[in-house]
């Protein structure tokens, strides 16, 4: 199933849904309907995004082997500006290739910034129940819409957790192929201990039929 979020999509233009995108989409049930749920978010939106993202760092920053991922202060101001952004794309971006271009980016800068799956997934729970909180606060006089608004944005939520995992799969993938290329492209050296008798180091396992011979 990983092929409908990777390799395909990085062919984007913006506006174009490739038909990998198109499938990727219809595996998460996600469409028109719920862009429209996430639209009603937008009167109130600029203040749910800048209480999710403070509550959000001041969460992840009480924990050392979170906090340690950051290289300085500025670093992390920079980051909440991209959250803003993130944020935006989550209620209102196009589902379209450009769209999941971006996140499968964003997953690509976790990866190399060694954020593990469970910091990821992790700090995406507490991102998520902060934002349905706030919702059903805000929202408080129609809970029905605030409920169906936010099993909307879980499920966008959940299609971009894809998106970025798929790329640390990658991202292991090609370091892995990369390493076998290396090995086998290691000159093997060859001893020759009498005339027609020679001696060749065997690098890796032996599995058991070869180790009985
Ligand atoms: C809900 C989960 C998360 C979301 C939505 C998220 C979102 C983002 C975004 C939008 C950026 C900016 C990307 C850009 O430059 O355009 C970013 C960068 C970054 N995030 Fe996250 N993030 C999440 C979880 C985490 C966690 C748990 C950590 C640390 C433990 C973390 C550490 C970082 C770091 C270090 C960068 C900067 C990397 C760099 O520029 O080299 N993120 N994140």
């Amino acid at each position: 199933m990983n092929e409908l979020l990777s390799g395909p999509h990085r062919a984007h233009h913006s506006g174009a849904t490739s038909n990998a995108t198109h499938d990727a989409l219809a595996w998460f049930d996600l469409g028109q309907v719920d862009r429209d749920q996430a639209a009603r978010l937008g009167p109130i939106s600029d203040q749910v995004a800048d209480q999710i993202i403070e509550e959000f760092y001041a969460h992840i920053l009480r924990f050392d082997n979170a906090a340690q991922k950051f290289t300085s202060k500025g670093q992390i101001e920079q980051v909440k500006a991209g959250q803003e952004k993130y944020f935006t794309d989550l209620i209102s971006a196009e589902f379209d290739d450009a769209y999941v271009a971006d996140r499968r980016r964003i997953g690509g800068i976790h990866e190399v910034a060694g954020i593990t799956p469970t910091l990821y997934i992790g700090s995406y729970a507490y991102y998520l129940h902060r934002l349905g909180t706030l919702i059903g606060d805000m929202m408080a006089e129609d809970p029905a819409t605030a409920f169906r608004l936010f099993l909307s944005l879980a499920k966008i939520a959940h299609f971009d957790m894809a998106l970025a995992l798929e790329t640390y799969v990658e991202t292991r993938e090609a370091t892995i192929e990369r390493q076998q290329r290396l090995m086998s492209e290691l000159p093997t050296p060859v001893l020759k201990l009498k005339q027609g008798l020679l001696l060749i180091p065997v690098v890796g396992m032996l599995d058991q039929s070869r180790r009985a011979a």
